[in-house]
């Protein structure tokens, strides 16, 4: 693949494919078969050799890896055409022993978990439904505002991939013109000092139209492709918000949570406005004033009093 790319839009000779590989023509024949049935457009031509025509809309890892610029994040990639949920082959996986940084990624998840028990509506082939398996050396209280990194990571890809600029909303939703297009679930396992293992699932919605949505979140949610008329190259997506990601993890394990929380307050688009914070025992009206380093939302009631939010759903009121 690397040298069918390498001389695209030419022809590359068996010979070389031979030669390069150190295999025989039926071999390189085979392989050219087993490629295909994955879906690549590779013409072959007698004298001339294979010229590769088109790429399949795929998350293979071989496509991931090719040109991503990370040291560990998204080097090893676990890759399932179906998976119940990248969440949970991903704390799997990690129990097993996956190294720092993996990824495991599906064209479609059956059971696709959302936060605060919801369910996560994940296509074949429309999204980025990926889970990523941390090993932070931190307390694991200071983890939460990983959450709100990770928005801060997929708002920069999508800027980078799509040229699209999204909102957040507290704690960690991304929004483009006021419905979701991005859901993060962190998930860690940890003891009173020691974090085993960290997963943070991200679920983009990429290439879906707004009738593939559910009619109960039609309202509610929306893709990138609703936003730039366009296929978006779920490749480059992936691949800018794991070089993001690396980024900012790096940051927050040397500096701490502050540089991130910086950025994540210039995406955050329900800051200083007023808000209602609801959650399942009540639903709370203010003003939000802030959000402080361990990530909790803080309110200004109507009465002036402060109050402090650790979980919750945000929605905006009018001014
Ligand atoms: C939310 O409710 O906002 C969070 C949604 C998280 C969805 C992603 S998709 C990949 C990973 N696997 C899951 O089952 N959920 C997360």
């Amino acid at each position: 693949m690397r040298l069918l790319k390498e001389s695209q839009p030419e022809f590359v000779s068996g010979e070389v494919l031979c030669k390069e590989l150190g295999v025989s023509r039926t071999a390189v024949w085979k392989h050219i078969q087993a490629l295909r049935a994955e879906g690549y457009d590779i013409l072959s031509q007698q004298n001339a050799g294979y010229r590769l025509v088109g790429v399949p809309d795929r998350l293979y890892p071989q496509e991931i890896l090719s040109g991503l610029k990370t040291e560990f994040i998204g080097r090893h990639i676990f890759y399932y055409p179906q998976a119940p949920s990248t969440n949970i082959l991903a704390r799997d996986l990690a129990l097993s022993g996956a190294p720092d940084g993996a990824l495991v990624v599906a064209e479609e998840q059956t059971g696709g978990r959302g936060r605060l028990g919801r369910g996560w509506f994940s296509p074949c082939g429309k999204g980025v439904w990926c889970s990523l398996i941390l090993y932070p050396s931190v307390n694991p209280a200071a983890a939460p505002p990983l959450t709100m990194l990770t928005a801060v990571a997929v708002a920069r890809a999508v800027q980078q991939a799509a040229g699209l600029v999204p909102g957040i909303k507290w704690p960690n939703d991304l929004l483009l013109g006021g419905k979701k297009i991005c859901g993060i679930l962190t998930e860690m396992s940890a003891e009173i000092e020691r974090i085993n293992y960290l997963i943070i699932g991200t679920g983009i919605n990429v290439n879906l139209n707004g009738e593939d949505f559910p009619e109960e979140i039609r309202d509610s949610a929306a893709s990138l492709k609703m936003f730039t008329g366009r296929d978006v190259s779920r490749i480059k997506l992936l691949q800018a918000y794991l070089q993001e990601m690396e980024q900012l993890y790096r940051i927050w394990l040397e500096e701490g949570f502050s540089p991130v929380l910086e950025l994540w307050k210039e995406i955050c688009v329900t800051l200083r406005r007023p808000v209602r914070v609801s959650s399942l025992k009540e639903s709370v009206e203010g003003w939000a004033e802030d959000v402080d380093e361990e990530g909790n939302l803080i309110l200004r009631l109507e009465n002036g009093a402060l109050r402090k939010f650790v979980a919750g759903e945000v929605s905006l009121r009018p001014f």
